[in-house]
């Protein structure tokens, strides 16, 4: 295929105004009456993938409106695209890249060869040094200079560097059981050091210096300082640190390297035998399963990890192989569009009720909003629909205490997903020493959706004899869409299962969209303007940025900065 980068506006397809009519019936129509006309309506909407089961059938559509949202995808080459993905061709235009972050799972029995890279061997053979080297520090064979066991295992990245492996190791707890604790430090502010740091046994302490480029500025403080703190504290615990060769001798038991860039992982004392690496066409949100996963391999262990792989392997055959009106990543990316720019719903609340996965909307956030944040299209025009759903959550119930109120009476729909499992890690009993606290948390998980879709009617308020002047304040209009997605238990297969059927939802939107999902230009004048802010925020030079905003902040900041 070549990659057609003339590419048309969605709304230019021959089904868009068909939809802008269903979308206005959809406005006049109540879930309760699609439920009721459709008897059938949850087995016909519910999907099996992997381990996961999706229930579609709370969400505001019909039959009719799915498979026109179908093929609107086929019309805007779906298909086509999806092929060209997965055989490695260069989607990612404006970087001349390939995106294989698929091929980062595929079974060690197949081919698979790009722009003549064996791409299976090379992943297998990292997949294989990372084995290696968790073994290694799991067994304590691996062992700091002053020969103590590794225990804590940090991973300094920032972004994809380190939303992926921070998000799935909370997600993971139950699996960390070979006594090495991840930790993450990612932000400059000072404080995400300090506070990670804090208490840590350095001669029992590994960094995971972790960074695709190994340029990025909050990464290289953040290791530079790690490195100082480890040679203070050796220092202090008696370990010679004065010469280059102690320094060398220290770094080469104490840190490691996860990027592309050989040369800058060596500039920075790492010895490239200590660098894990990985490849240009995985780009920095899609890399949790490459390398970049070291420190979470390190925690849950390489079966565990190669069990995770099997998850996302099993939604990336689903999304490859299965007819647009069965593919549930197809069908989930359509209705993001549905809602986004026909019926005007401006986010998407992602709901975990597990608490494990309390950072699992932050991840999706980098995932979805730097691959979708654009407004122009593969050939530089202007888009013409809103595009890159803006997605948001926190963990079930805490969120039922907080912003549900909105979501159930307020005047914006926010479409949700929630995620619950059958099984809890750590089931508990409640007050009266009986019942289970997870079937607690789950009949809160199935109750909200129902109230989300249903609502309660002035007639069943005033049948349960509510007082008239309080029944416009309790009717709950209902007609708010949600999908459910379950799992037995959050374990490694159903955690990577979840992260490529929302990667498979983020291209299908990219592709409808018509923009490239896989650059992030947006955030690089953000990273050049700090540098040249630099010298003002710290020095003695005025600051001259051209605002008299950015100025006078500056100003304040100084005139009250503490020496
Ligand atoms: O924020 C921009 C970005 O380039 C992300 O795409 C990336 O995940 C992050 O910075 C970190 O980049 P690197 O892994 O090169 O340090």
């Amino acid at each position: 295929m070549n990659i057609p980068v003339n590419v048309n506006s969605v709304t230019t397809t021959r089904d868009w105004s068909t939809l802008q009519k269903q979308a206005e019936r959809m406005k006049n129509t109540t879930l309760r009456t699609l439920f009721t006309e459709q008897p059938g309506r949850a087995s016909d909407l519910t999907y099996d993938l992997g381990p996961l089961r999706v229930d579609l059938s709370k969400n505001l559509i019909d039959e009719r409106t799915l498979r026109i949202l179908v093929d609107v995808a086929r019309d805007m080459g779906i298909e086509e695209y999806r092929t060209a993905m997965f055989d490695g061709e260069h989607i990612n235009t404006t970087e001349n890249r390939a995106v294989l972050h698929s091929a980062l799972r595929i079974p060690v029995d197949r081919d698979f060869s790009v722009d003549g890279q064996d791409i299976a061997e090379d992943v297998h053979g990292v997949l294989g040094r990372m084995r290696d080297f968790a073994r290694a520090l799991r067994s304590g064979a691996w062992q700091g200079v002053t020969n103590h066991t590794i225990k804590h295992v940090v991973n300094i990245g920032i972004g994809g560097s380190d939303l992926g492996p921070a998000m799935a190791a909370t997600a993971l707890r139950p699996y960390q059981t070979a006594g090495i604790t991840p930790h993450f430090i990612s932000n400059i502010d000072p404080t995400d050091l300090a506070g990670t740091l804090d208490g840590l046994d350095a001669e029992s302490t590994l960094f995971v210096v972790a960074s695709k480029t190994f340029t990025t500025s909050e990464t290289l403080a953040n290791a530079h300082a790690a490195k100082r703190w480890l040679l203070r504290e050796l220092k202090d615990a008696g370990v010679p640190t004065d010469t280059d060769e102690d320094i060398r001798a220290i770094t080469e038991k104490h840190f490691v390297a996860v990027s592309t860039n050989e040369e800058k992982v060596r500039e920075f004392g790492i010895d490239p035998k200590n660098m894990f690496g990985f490849w240009d066409w995985v780009g920095g949100r899609y890399s949790l399963d490459s390398a970049i996963g070291l420190t979470l391999m390190a925690a849950i262990g390489p079966q565990d990890f190669m069990e995770f792989l099997e998850g996302f392997y099993a939604v990336d055959d689903h999304f490859r192989t299965e007819p647009l009106e069965m593919n549930v990543p197809v069908l989930m990316g359509m209705l993001g569009v549905w809602y986004t720019d026909l019926l005007g719903y401006e986010t998407h609340a992602v709901l975990p009720y597990n608490q494990d996965l309390a950072r699992f909307p932050a991840y999706l956030q980098q995932l979805t909003m730097e691959s979708n944040g654009k407004s122009v299209r593969l050939d530089g025009t202007q888009v013409d629909l809103p595009t890159g759903e803006i997605y948001w959550g926190e963990p079930g119930t805490n969120g039922q205490h907080a912003f549900f109120q909105l979501m159930h009476q307020g005047t914006r729909v926010v479409p949700a997903d929630f995620i619950g499992f059958v099984n809890s890690h750590n089931d508990n009993v409640a007050a009266d020493g009986e019942t289970s606290m997870h079937d607690m948390l789950m009949s809160n998980f199935f109750a909200q959706t129902r109230v989300l879709a249903f609502g309660k009617t002035a007639e069943e308020l005033r049948e349960e004899g509510v007082p008239e002047e309080l029944i416009p304040h309790k009717v709950m209009p209902g007609n708010r869409p949600s999908t459910t997605i379950m799992a037995e238990k959050l374990r490694p297969r159903v955690l990577g299962a979840l992260i490529s059927l929302y990667e498979h939802i983020t291209f299908v939107q990219g592709v409808i969209w018509g923009i490239n999902s896989f650059d992030q230009w947006g955030v690089e004048l953000g990273k050049k303007q700090a540098n040249e802010l630099l010298p003002a925020v710290g020095g003695h030079e005025r600051s001259d940025a051209g605002d008299s905003s950015t100025d006078s902040l500056i100003e304040y900041y100084r005139s009250q900065r503490e020496s």
